[in-house]
Formats: C-alpha cells, sequence, structure tokens
C-alpha cells in the first residue's frame, strides 16, 4: 500500500499521477477541457467537465498503473485556484460555469471598491491586492446575475468552493464541503493570521457565511471518497493550491527558499516561515500550508501569462504547429531585434496590477519576422519572472543563489537559459519537474505513512540541469529598459 494518487487539476487540463513510496512516477493520464471565453476579458470552464476529466484521469492513473483503487494509500488534491464554482447542496447542480481565475468581469467592481477605500483593509486581513484575480468578486458577480442565486444563497442553499471544493464534493458523494487553508487564502475572504473567514469581507462583499466551506489543513485525512466513485473509501489526506503544492515539491521548507513555476502563468513563491510577512512592493502574502498545527506563510508573485503565451504563438498566431517548435524558431535568431512582446492578454499581475492592460508588440520593423516573435515572447516570459525577483529583494530578500524552476514549459532549455541571463543567477531544474503533483503526493503521503519526514523528502530532489547566466550587466540593462518602457505602453489600453 505505496502508493499515493495525486490529482492535480489545473487551468487547461486535468491530470492524475499515481506515485510510489520513493516518489517516482509509476503512471499518468492527462485530459484538455475546454476553455470558454463568452467576451472579451471573460474565462470560464464547465465545472462538469472539470470533475469529469478528473475523474477520468484517476481512474485511468489507477489502470494504467496496474493497481486496484484499494491499493492507493491516499489522495493528494492539488488545483488551479481562485477559480470559482457555486453550487446547489441539494442537488450537486452548479448554478453558472466557474469563473476562471484569468477572468476579468468584475475589475469595474474592484475599482469601485478602491475608490471608496476599501484596498487597505482587504490587505491587512488577506494578504493580497484588491483585484479581479481571486474568488470574492466572483461569487458576488454570480450572487447579482444570476437569476433566483442571492435568494438560494441566503436560503442556504448554494455551496462556494474552489477547484479543491467541488473535487471533495464529488469524491465524497456530497458529503464534504471544505477547502484547505492555502485555497481559502486565495478567495480574498479569509483572515490569514486567524485562518478564519473574515465576516467583515462577507459583508463587503455580501456573501452569506452559510455558502463557505469549513477551512482545513494541507496535510491530514480530511475525508474519505464515496467507494462509488472510485472502488475504494480511498482518503483524501492531502490538498493544496497548486503553486503552493509545487513548493513543497520543490522541498522549500525554509525561509528565503523559492521557486517559480512555468505553467498558464507564472508563479514564484518564497518561503518566509511561520511569520506573515507583508508586501511593500504589491506582492501577494499567502498561506503556503499547514502541517501538524503549523502555518507556512509565503509571499507571491503571480504572472498571468506564462506558457500560455507559447499556446497563442501556436492557436492564435498559428506561426509554429506545435508548443515544442517555438525554441527552435526562436533560436533561429540571435536576438529579437529590439521587438519586445508585453503578454498583458489578461492584464497584468504582480508587481503592476492592472486589469487593463492588454498585450503590446513593439519595435517591429520589415525586417521583423515570425523568428524575432518568438524569441521576444520567450524573453517576455522571462522578463516577468525578473520584475517578480526584484520586486522580492526590494522587500528584503536576501540577493538569489540560484531560481529553482519547474512546470511544462520549464523543461524549454533556451528560455531557462535567457532566464538565466536576464535574472543574472543561475536557473536550476530538478528532474522531476511535475512537481506541483509531487508537493499533493507529500503532503498526503505524510499524512498516511508513505512518506516519513519533510526531511526525508529532501533527499528525492535532484539537478537535472543548471543554466549559468551568459549575458554582460550592460545587455541586460538595456533589455531590462526597453521592457520597463514596454510595459508603460500596454497599460490601461482596454475600456473599464
Ligand atoms: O493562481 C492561478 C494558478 O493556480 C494557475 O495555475 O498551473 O493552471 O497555471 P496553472
Amino acid at each position: 500500500m505505496g502508493f499515493i494518487l495525486a490529482l492535480d487539476q489545473g487551468t487547461t487540463s486535468s491530470r492524475a499521477i499515481v506515485f510510489n513510496a520513493q516518489a517516482q512516477v509509476v503512471a499518468s493520464s492527462q485530459q484538455e477541457f475546454e476553455q470558454i471565453f463568452p467576451r472579451a476579458g471573460w474565462v470560464e470552464h464547465r465545472p462538469e467537465d472539470i470533475w469529469n476529466t478528473q475523474l477520468a484521469c484517476a481512474r485511468g492513473a489507477i489502470e494504467k498503473a496496474g493497481l486496484k483503487p484499494s491499493d492507493i494509500a491516499g489522495i493528494g488534491i492539488t488545483n488551479q485556484r481562485e477559480t470559482t464554482v457555486v453550487w446547489n447542496r441539494k442537488t450537486g447542480k452548479p448554478v453558472y460555469n466557474a469563473i476562471v481565475w484569468q477572468d476579468r468581469r468584475t475589475a469595474a467592481y474592484c475599482d469601485k471598491l478602491r475608490e471608496q477605500g476599501k484596498a487597505a483593509l482587504i490587505r491587512r486581513s488577506t494578504g493580497l491586492e484588491l483585484d479581479s484575480y481571486f474568488s470574492a468578486t466572483k461569487v458576488n458577480w454570480i450572487l447579482n446575475n444570476v437569476p433566483g442565486a442571492r435568494a438560494q444563497a441566503e436560503a442556504g442553499e448554494l455551496a462556494f468552493g474552489t477547484v479543491d471544493s467541488w473535487l471533495m464534493w464529488n469524491l465524497t458523494g456530497a458529503a464534504v464541503h471544505a477547502s484547505d487553508v492555502s485555497n481559502a487564502s486565495r478567495s480574498m475572504l479569509l483572515n490569514i493570521k486567524t485562518l478564519k473567514w473574515d465576516s467583515e469581507l462577507l459583508q463587503l462583499f455580501d456573501i452569506p457565511p452559510s455558502m463557505l466551506p469549513q477551512v482545513c489543513e494541507s496535510s491530514g485525512e480530511i475525508a474519505r471518497c464515496d467507494p462509488a466513485v472510485l472502488g475504494a473509501a480511498i482518503p483524501i489526506a492531502g490538498v493544496a493550491g497548486d503553486q503552493q503544492a509545487a513548493t513543497f515539491g520543490q522541498t522549500a521548507f525554509k525561509p528565503g527558499e523559492a521557486k517559480n513555476t512555468y505553467g498558464t502563468g507564472c508563479f514564484m513563491l518564497m518561503n518566509t516561515g511561520t511569520e506573515v510577512v507583508e508586501s511593500h512592493n504589491r506582492l501577494l502574502t499567502t498561506v503556503g500550508w499547514q502541517v501538524n498545527g503549523r502555518t507556512s506563510y509565503m509571499l507571491e508573485g503571480s504572472v498571468f501569462m506564462g506558457g500560455a503565451v507559447v499556446q497563442w504563438l501556436r492557436d492564435g498566431l498559428g506561426i509554429i504547429e506545435k508548443s515544442a517548435d517555438v525554441q527552435a524558431l526562436a533560436a533561429s535568431v540571435p536576438s529579437t531585434d529590439g521587438v519586445c512582446m508585453v503578454p498583458a492578454f489578461a492584464g497584468l499581475g504582480a508587481p503592476h496590477w492592472d486589469p487593463y492592460a492588454r498585450g503590446t508588440l513593439v519595435g517591429m520593423t520589415r525586417g521583423t519576422t515570425k523568428a524575432h516573435i518568438a524569441r521576444a515572447a520567450l524573453e517576455s516570459i522571462a522578463l516577468q519572472t525578473v520584475d517578480l525577483v526584484q520586486a522580492m529583494q526590494r522587500d528584503g530578500a536576501k540577493p538569489l543563489s540560484e531560481l529553482r524552476v519547474d512546470g511544462g514549459a520549464s523543461n524549454n532549455n533556451l528560455l531557462m537559459q535567457i532566464q538565466a541571463d536576464l535574472l543574472g543567477a543561475p536557473v536550476v531544474r530538478p528532474t522531476v519537474t511535475e512537481t506541483t503533483a509531487l508537493g499533493a503526493a507529500y503532503l498526503a503521503g505524510l499524512a498516511v505513512g508513505v512518506f516519513d519526514t519533510e526531511e526525508s523528502l529532501l533527499a528525492n530532489w535532484r539537478v537535472d540541469a543548471r543554466f549559468e547566466p551568459k549575458m554582460s550587466i550592460d545587455e541586460r540593462g538595456a533589455l531590462l529598459d526597453r521592457w520597463h518602457r514596454a510595459v508603460e505602453r500596454s497599460k490601461g489600453w482596454a475600456d473599464a
């Protein structure tokens, strides 16, 4: 019984991975699902798609591993954060599509709250910027715009959850409505010091408390699966938001240790220990995890477009056939020849926080080719990360001795070299880049005894590749200067 099933419910696909007690991948299964864009700036998922693809992957991974459901000692859940689902407690049916973290429909509502001077109150309690990224304004939108939703919510008939809650509700056959502290800390409704729902904020966003899930630790048996769902009463023993899980998977357990994940977006998290550290440079303070009653906090820089920029080159522009082709195309030119891309397709996150910024491509000449644009796209991913590192350093972090990376696009060697060059610090990639799923497996495995202690996990982290910076200080300075000028041009473009 030394196996853990990690469910990794991401923004564009659901995945399930079976790990053994040596933290090795035994089998995995993945399914993409539809992204719905009803209007400019709106992004939705069907909650049923999230659940059905995740369930199919869970079953598929167990089968591929040649195991019976009862061989799985525990399930670890990790998920796209902030994405908001509201469903009816009796029927289990969502009242509206899931409103995805990238969705900007509540930007004007956030402006109104800012004008009313509410940003400081929100930051003090939740550690977050007042922004449409987080769940609170999305729940408010559903209650105000879906016919009948507010009356049902006030009658106690509706449940709100981030994706971890939605999966647990379905895995337990509607028996459990819970969310772990790391996911709850992204709702903009949780006081991150007391780890309790904040009644003042619930009032501000006009959300009935009866809709909220119970907040639980990130590691420990939260519930058991309904045997009718996966074929056994498997304990759900670990839950964390995907970026926090990736930090755990990178074994960044000590204060000062950081990682950057290149997924749909790019998310840099730095462990600040058991104390809440406030940012003065528009980074977020967030809960990392709670294990055995001990809460670890993080500083986070969130960038909304990371690997998704490459998807856009493929699906939007059609200049590459598959994502992996970007490396060869970008490497076919030595520089972008002055072209600079700001991928503010979903506005700008940290440290700018401008929901009205839009994608910008500047510096083109008649000599510009698709290769320059592909290279500018890769540079833009790395440049956004440099902005995060610099903001962390202004917040008092020590200079980075190296940057630990993971996520799909971290397998792109050219991108990693560009990252080291623009950062002026080495970039280190571990052998397992599936650190998000691994982190969830660790959290669950520690609870059910498949893994021993946090210290014992450190030995599983091994270097796959190290990228040393090669660019001169002058060249780096010039590229950063050009980038910051381009960022200013992208701001405030869309209508409020
Ligand atoms: O905050 C959003 C984040 O959790 C999404 O992660 O991996 O789907 O880009 P990912």
